[in-house]
C-alpha cells in the first residue's frame, strides 16, 4: 500500500492498520515468530514529502491527546498518541503513530511501514530463539534496543522490551499537549523516495 493523504482519517488509518497488523503477524508466523499475542508498542507511517508529512500530522492530531515531535537523522519526526487506541483485535491495540517524513539516504517503503510489538523482559530470549530470522538490531538509546525483521515489500516488524512510548518517558519526555519543533525544509515538494508499491 502506497500513501495518500485520505489514509490519515481515523477511519481508514483503521481499517489499514487491521490488514496491516493481520498480515505482518502471518509473516512472522511463517518465519516461527508468534506476534500475534504481543501488546503493541506504535504503528510507523513514512510520508512521501514534507508536505504530506503536515497534512497527516495535523489529520492524526485531530484524534489524539499529545505528541513529541523530535529531530532525528535531519528532519522532524512525530510521535503522537491517540485519544483513543486503534483496535487491532481482541484485546490488542495501537496506542501511539510515528509519523515520518522523508529520509533522503536510503529508500524505503511508503505509507503503513512497520509495527512494533512489546515482547518485555524475555526480549534478550527471544532475540537468541529468533536471531536467524531476525534482519537486524538498533541501538538507539540504553532503553531501546529493537531487533527488526525487513520483508520483501521494505515493510518491517520491530521488537521491543518496551514500548516506544514508555521509552520516551523513561528518556525524561513527557507528552503534555502538541508542540512542533520549528522546521521549514526549502522544498516541501522533494521527493518522494518511494518503492515497491
Ligand atoms: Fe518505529
Amino acid at each position: 500500500m502506497t500513501w495518500s493523504t485520505g489514509l490519515a482519517e481515523r477511519g481508514r488509518l483503521e481499517e489499514a492498520a487491521r490488514a496491516f497488523h493481520a498480515q505482518q503477524v502471518a509473516r512472522c508466523a511463517e518465519l516461527g515468530i508468534e506476534a500475534g499475542g504481543y501488546p503493541l508498542s506504535h504503528l510507523a507511517i513514512r510520508v512521501p514529502t514534507w508536505h504530506d508529512y503536515v497534512l497527516a500530522r495535523d489529520a492524526i492530531e485531530a484524534y489524539a491527546t499529545s505528541n513529541l515531535e523530535n529531530v532525528w537523522n535531519g528532519r522532524p519526526i512525530s510521535k503522537i498518541v491517540l485519544a483513543e487506541p486503534i483496535e487491532v483485535g481482541e484485546g490488542l491495540s495501537i496506542p501511539l503513530i510515528e509519523l515520518i517524513p522523508p529520509f533522503h539516504q536510503r529508500v524505503y517503503r511508503m505509507g503503513l511501514e512497520h509495527l512494533g510489538f512489546v515482547v518485555g523482559a524475555g526480549h534478550r530470549d527471544f532475540i537468541e530463539e529468533h536471531r536467524d530470522v531476525l534482519t537486524g538490531q538498533q541501538f538507539q538509546s540504553p532503553v531501546c534496543m529493537p531487533v527488526y525483521r525487513l520483508f520483501d515489500d521494505y515493510t518491517h516488524v520491530k521488537f521491543y522490551e518496551i514500548s516506544l512510548g514508555d521509552v520516551c518517558l523513561l528518556e525524561g519526555a513527557r507528552f503534555e499537549g502538541f508542540q512542533h519543533a520549528d522546521w521549514h525544509p526549502a522544498d516541501a515538494n522533494a521527493g518522494p523516495y518511494e518503492i515497491g508499491c
